[in-house]
C-alpha cells in the first residue's frame, strides 16, 4: 500500500463551535428585504408569522460568528465530521498536475448537505414550541432532510415537493414518509397558490415555496422552513468550509480555486464563506466559481433586481439575480438547481466580482458525472455534477498552463436516486433545455418595480 492519504479525517471533538457568518465582511451595505404588502424594508416582525425568534436573530445578525447550540452538534455528531478527500484517480484519469480535493456531504442521513441547517432550524422551531414545520422541495434531498430533522425534535412535517421531482423521484418521497412526514404533489389543490398555478403541472420551487408557505401562515403552530436562500440557511452550512479549512491544513494544502454548484446558494455558501473570508480580511487570493444549469441560469443571465422568492408573491422582496419569480424551468434532473433566484449574499459577491459563476448544459454535466463515478467510485447528484464539470475545465487549465493548482470542490450530495436520470444519459435520451431570449422577456416582464439603490 502506498503513503499518498485519499481521506483526511477529523474527530467529533472538531465538529466547530461557531458558524460562519460573512455579512458584516461583505463590501457595502446589505440592502434589506422588503415587505411585500409594503415594499418597505421588511423587519423582524414580518418574519415572526412564520419562524421564530431563534432563527430570525441569526438572519440579521452582524456578529461574524454565531455560537452552534450543544443540541445541534449533539445531533451533528450522527454523520459530522465529513471527510475531504483528495481525488487521486480522477487527477490520474486527467493527466493534470491539478490536487483535486472534494468534501464529500453525501454521508448525512438524507445523503446531501441540507441536514445542517435542517437540525438547527428544527431545533430552534421546537425550543419555541412550534409544532409543526411545512416546506417545499425540489430534488426532495431538502425534504427528506427536514422530515429527518423534525423527527430528532419531535415535530410534524409537510413537505410540497416539485411535481416533477415527486414524478422522477418516487423513493424520496418514501424517504421522507419513512421519517414520518406527510409529502404532496405541487402544484397541489390543497392551498389557493397551488389551485392558481394548475396550469405548470411539472411545478417549481417558486410554487411549491407559495404552497408551504401559505400553510404556515394560516396555522399558528406552523412554521415555515426554507432549505437555501436565507442568510440563516448559508450561516449554517458555513461548518463545511471550516471543516475544509483544517482538512486542507492536514494535507498541507491551500486552495487556488473553490468549486460548487448553485441552486439557491447555500451549498456554495457553506464550502466557499470561511474561504471568501480569507481573501477579504487576510488577502488570500483564492477565486470561486458557482456552478448552475444553462436551464435555470440565475447568476449568468439574471437581472439583479428586487424580487419575490416564490411565485405567487408572499415572501419578502430580495435584492438578488433572478430569472423572474414566475419563470418555470424546464424539468431538468438536477431539480435542486431550478431555482428562479439565488441567495442575496452569493448575488451581491458575484455582483462584486469576487465570485465567478458558469453555466453549463445538462449532458455535458452528466458526462462529468460519469468520469467521475468511474474514476472515484462515488455516484453524485445531479447538482454537484455542475461542480465536476466546472473543475474538469479548471484541472484541464491548470495542465494547460502546467501548474500544480489546488482545487477544492464540494460533493454535497449523492445520485443514488437519480439513477433514472443517468439511465436517460446513457440512452442517450437526456434533452440539453436552455433559457432563450424569450425567457429572459419574460421574466424581466413580470419583476415588481423596485429600484435597487446605486
Ligand atoms: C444535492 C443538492 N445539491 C445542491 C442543491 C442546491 O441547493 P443549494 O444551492 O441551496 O445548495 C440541492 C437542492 O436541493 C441539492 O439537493
Amino acid at each position: 500500500m502506498s503513503d499518498d492519504t485519499v481521506k483526511y479525517l477529523l474527530s467529533e471533538r472538531d465538529i466547530p463551535t461557531h458558524w460562519v457568518n460573512l455579512l458584516p465582511d461583505l463590501p457595502g451595505e446589505p440592502l434589506p428585504p422588503l415587505s411585500p404588502a409594503t415594499l418597505e424594508p421588511a423587519g423582524p416582525a414580518d418574519l415572526t408569522p412564520i419562524f421564530p425568534m431563534g432563527l430570525i436573530e441569526q438572519e440579521v445578525s452582524m456578529e461574524p460568528e454565531i455560537e452552534i447550540p450543544e443540541e445541534v452538534r449533539d445531533a451533528y455528531k450522527i454523520w459530522r465530521p465529513t471527510p475531504l478527500f483528495r481525488a487521486r484517480r480522477l487527477e490520474k484519469a486527467l493527466d493534470t498536475p491539478a490536487h483535486i480535493y472534494y468534501k464529500y456531504e453525501g454521508g448525512s442521513p438524507a445523503g446531501s448537505h441540507k441536514p445542517n441547517t435542517a437540525i438547527p432550524q428544527a431545533y430552534e422551531n421546537a425550543k419555541a414550541g412550534i409544532k409543526k414545520l411545512s416546506t417545499e422541495t425540489g430534488a426532495g434531498q431538502w425534504g427528506s432532510s427536514l422530515a429527518f430533522a423534525c423527527g430528532m425534535f419531535g415535530l410534524e412535517c409537510e413537505v410540497f415537493m416539485v411535481g416533477s421531482s415527486y414524478d422522477q423521484k418516487p423513493y424520496r418521497r418514501s424517504m421522507m414518509q419513512s421519517w414520518g412526514a406527510t409529502v404532496h404533489r405541487s402544484p397541489s389543490t390543497l392551498t389557493e397558490a397551488g389551485n392558481s398555478q394548475a396550469s405548470h403541472p411539472t411545478g417549481s420551487l417558486g410554487i411549491a415555496i407559495s404552497e408551504a408557505v401559505e400553510v404556515a401562515a394560516q396555522d399558528p403552530d406552523c412554521n415555515y422552513a426554507l432549505g437555501s436562500v436565507l442568510n440563516h440557511v448559508l450561516l449554517h452550512q458555513t461548518i463545511i468550509g471550516q471543516e475544509a479549512i483544517a482538512q486542507l491544513e492536514m494535507a498541507g494544502e491551500y486552495p487556488d480555486v473553490v468549486v460548487a454548484c448553485v441552486g439557491g446558494g447555500s451549498n456554495f455558501a457553506g464550502i466557499t464563506f470561511p474561504f471568501v473570508r480569507r481573501n477579504l480580511r487576510d488577502g488570500e487570493k483564492t477565486r470561486f466559481i458557482a456552478a448552475e444549469p444553462a436551464a435555470c441560469p440565475t447568476l449568468t443571465k439574471g437581472v439583479y433586481r428586487y424580487d419575490y422568492g416564490d411565485t405567487v408573491g408572499m415572501t419578502p422582496l430580495m435584492a438578488m439575480y433572478t430569472l423572474g419569480h414566475d419563470f418555470v424551468p424546464p424539468p431538468v434532473h438536477a431539480g435542486g438547481l431550478r431555482y428562479h433566484g439565488d441567495a442575496p449574499m452569493v448575488c451581491g459577491l458575484v455582483k462584486a466580482g469576487l465570485v465567478e459563476a458558469r453555466a453549463y448544459k445538462q449532458n455535458e454535466t452528466f458526462a462529468a458525472a460519469l468520469q467521475f463515478a468511474r474514476s472515484e467510485a462515488i455516484i453524485p447528484a445531479p447538482e454537484p455534477a455542475h461542480a465536476i464539470r466546472a473543475v474538469i475545465e479548471e484541472a484541464e487549465a491548470a495542465k494547460q498552463a502546467g501548474e500544480e493548482r489546488v482545487i477544492l470542490f464540494n460533493l454535497c450530495g449523492h445520485g443514488h436516486f437519480d439513477l433514472a436520470a443517468y439511465d436517460a444519459y446513457l440512452a442517450g435520451t437526456l434533452e440539453d433545455p436552455e433559457f432563450s431570449q424569450a425567457d429572459m422577456d419574460a421574466a424581466v416582464a413580470n419583476l415588481p418595480d423596485v429600484p435597487i439603490p446605486a
